[in-house]
């Protein structure tokens, strides 16, 4: 298939085209940089693109797109929460998807499907209720922006298949959250976050690309899907088994104060707050997690 995959540059972008290209498929990166800046990789090419919401002379590549993946967007945890960050968090994803749905109306022929980022933050904070994709959305932040985000992507729905993939806590090695929790673990004061009681929804990494790519392929995945591991654990049993497979002690608790003073809003947000959210829609639909227990993941990357 030909691919186009927006932000595919990024954390999970790298993993996911790196697996994609693995499957014969060709890609084209679309990139707010300069092309010649990044490596080059067989079976890929950059484009140039600006997503402010309109189209530009990227939008040609969708002509003879098969599948289209959006994960464009500011990190979430690089920088504190400022209000004008906030709204750089907001209007990054939100014009991205309308440059991308945008080009997908207009294109010559309509790509087979346009699989667009969401994130389990559109639960909100919801303690240890069981979240499903027909839950309702939370009403922080990251629910509201998560909320516009699926319903910036909902706008291509007439013309192509629309999934939307709420991602968890992808746990690697080199990227994402893990890296940022081992150190206190390594240094013997690693513990829960606040109370530990907040769940975790968490995904392997070769899941999460697993699962994607088979959502590009998989006719009856449409709509919402939460990309998080069959069996999400509270921090306090995160931390447990991250101790485990560290072969650290994991009973020294980092306070909530400490962290909203360090982090501000981003603390409650991020790290004191959680989702019970389970993968139904894709369970349903056959997909099976090669790493279905915290255990077990934290093994394999560790
Ligand atoms: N990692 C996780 O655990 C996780 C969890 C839940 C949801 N997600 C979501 O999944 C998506 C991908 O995550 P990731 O961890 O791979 O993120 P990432 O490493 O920050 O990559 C995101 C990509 O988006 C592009 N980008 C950055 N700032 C942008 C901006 N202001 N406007 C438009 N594009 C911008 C960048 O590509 P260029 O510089 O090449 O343009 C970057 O490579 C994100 O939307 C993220 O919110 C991730």
């Amino acid at each position: 298939m030909n691919i186009v995959v927006a932000g595919g540059s990024g954390f999970l972008g790298t993993a996911l085209t790196q697996a994609l290209t693995h499957e014969g498929h060709t890609l084209v990166i679309l990139t707010r940089g300069s092309p010649s800046a990044l490596p080059a990789r067989q079976g890929v090419q950059y484009v140039s693109w600006d997503p402010n919401g309109l189209t530009g002379p990227w939008s040609r590549t969708l002509d003879t797109a098969d599948a289209v993946i959006n994960l464009a967007g500011e990190s979430i945890a690089a920088k504190r929460w400022s209000a004008d960050q906030k709204r750089k968090l907001r209007e990054s994803r939100l014009l991205a998807t309308e440059s991308l749905t945008r080009a997908i109306r207009e294109a010559a022929r309509a790509p087979s499907v346009f699989v667009s980022g969401s994130a389990v933050g559109y639960y909100g904070d919801r303690g240890d209720e069981t979240l499903t994709e027909s839950s309702p959305p939370g009403t922080d932040f990251l629910a509201g922006l998560a909320r516009d985000w699926e319903a910036a992507a909902a706008e291509a729905a007439n013309v192509t298949r629309v999934a939307v993939i709420r991602t968890g806590i992808v746990l690697d090695r080199k990227g994402g959250a893990l890296p940022r929790m081992l150190p206190p673990f390594q240094m013997f004061v690693g513990g829960p976050l606040g109370s530990g009681a907040q769940y975790m929804p968490w995904i392997h990494k070769e899941d999460w690309v697993r699962l994607v790519s088979w959502t590009t392929t998989h006719e009856a995945a449409r709509g919402p899907l939460n990309a998080t591991s069959p069996n999400p654990v509270t921090n306090a049993e995160f931390s447990k088994a991250l101790g485990r497979a560290l072969g650290r002690p994991s009973f020294l608790p980092a306070p909530a104060f400490a962290l909203r003073l360090a982090l501000g809003e981003m603390a409650d947000a991020l790290l004191l707050s959680g989702q019970r959210a389970l993968p139904v829609r894709a369970t349903d639909l056959g997909f099976s997690f090669r790493y279905s227990t915290i255990d077990d993941a934290l093994a394999s990357i560790l």
